[in-house]
């Protein structure tokens, strides 16, 4: 079953920028799929267009089968969005806010009160639930935003750059946690600048440039149909010297085939390692 189905979508903006450019794009559900592209390429526009935040200019959205023309209302209530900005009332106590949220999806309060425990829980901001939302730190924010998102328990979550400020330990935990959404059903789509937090996280990438998609799949097939990959290797020359060289190879070029036309003047391979992240590259090389 598809979670999102988008044909021929574009934003223009009243300021005459062109957002989107006539987007194509198909989620299956259960998947987790990374939007990324440079800043400007339309990730939070096409995000906000699907929950209503910005009246899209032409084309199509489903989701979950449901129009979001003819059925906004079924739509929105399968959502649950983490904004890139902060958005909730900082005045307002932690708890309150994931627990008001609920009320707009009309989930009685009790379900609502046991639901927001959980998340704040598992978020780990629990203790937190009596402060007022400006007293927290920024990765506090983002979790208390994600408990927000998902006290309704959406259907397809939306997390654009739930990544931004968020310190090393915290991602890794904010990893698992939604991995644990991901293996209870929710479909996941996020945004990052982060590429290995796609590349762990995410079975489908889906890169995005000046509005258009430009390329997307499978993470393990784009990696293997990268046309470039880089090594590090460390050689010893006949003179004996060591050196460690950045190797690149393009297209049909094999590693073995390298290795040999090194070892054909006596050099000696002593160590090759792919360098640590190929979709860093090719993000670079669709970008450029
Ligand atoms: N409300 C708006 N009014 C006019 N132009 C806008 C508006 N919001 C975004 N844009 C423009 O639309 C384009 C896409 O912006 P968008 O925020 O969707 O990019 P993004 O991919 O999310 O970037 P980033 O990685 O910086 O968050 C940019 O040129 C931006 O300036
Ligand atoms: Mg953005």
């Amino acid at each position: 079953m598809e979670a999102l189905k988008i044909s021929g979508l574009t934003k223009t903006y009243k300021t005459g920028v062109q957002a989107l450019k006539g987007i194509d794009l198909t989620v299956d559900a259960g998947t987790i799929t990374a939007l990324l592209g440079a800043n400007g390429a339309g990730k939070t526009t096409l995000i906000a267009i699907l929950t209503g935040l910005v009246n899209k200019t032409d084309g199509s959205v489903s989701v979950f089968e449901h129009d979001i023309d003819s059925d906004p209302q079924s739509v929105r209530s399968m959502i649950g969005v983490v904004p890139q900005e902060f958005n909730f009332n900082i005045f307002e106590k932690v708890e309150d806010i994931v627990i008001n949220q609920a009320g707009y999806y009309g989930v009685p309060r009790d379900k609502a009160r046991a639901r927001t425990e959980f998340l704040l829980r598992e978020l780990g901001i629990w203790d937190k639930r009596r402060s007022i939302g400006r007293t927290l730190s920024g990765g506090m924010k983002r979790r208390l935003m994600i408990a927000r998102a998902l006290v309704h328990e959406p259907r397809l979550l939306l997390l654009d750059e739930p990544s931004a400020g968020v310190d090393v330990e915290l991602r890794l935990g904010m990893w698992e946690f939604v991995r644990k959404m991901h293996a209870a059903g929710t479909t996941v789509i996020l945004t990052t600048h982060y590429l290995e937090e796609a590349e762990n996280l995410c079975e489908n990438v889906v890169i995005m440039k000046k509005g258009e998609i430009i390329k997307s799949g499978a993470v393990k097939v784009l990696l293997r149909d990268a046309k470039q990959q880089s090594f590090v290797v460390t050689v010893v020359r006949p003179s004996g010297t060591e050196e460690i060289i950045d190797v690149f190879l393009v297209d049909g070029q094999s590693v073995t085939d390298y290795v040999q036309k090194l070892a054909s003047d006596g050099t000696i391979v002593r160590d090759i390692r792919p360098k640590a992240n190929r979709l860093e590259e090719l993000f670079l090389e669709v970008n450029s």
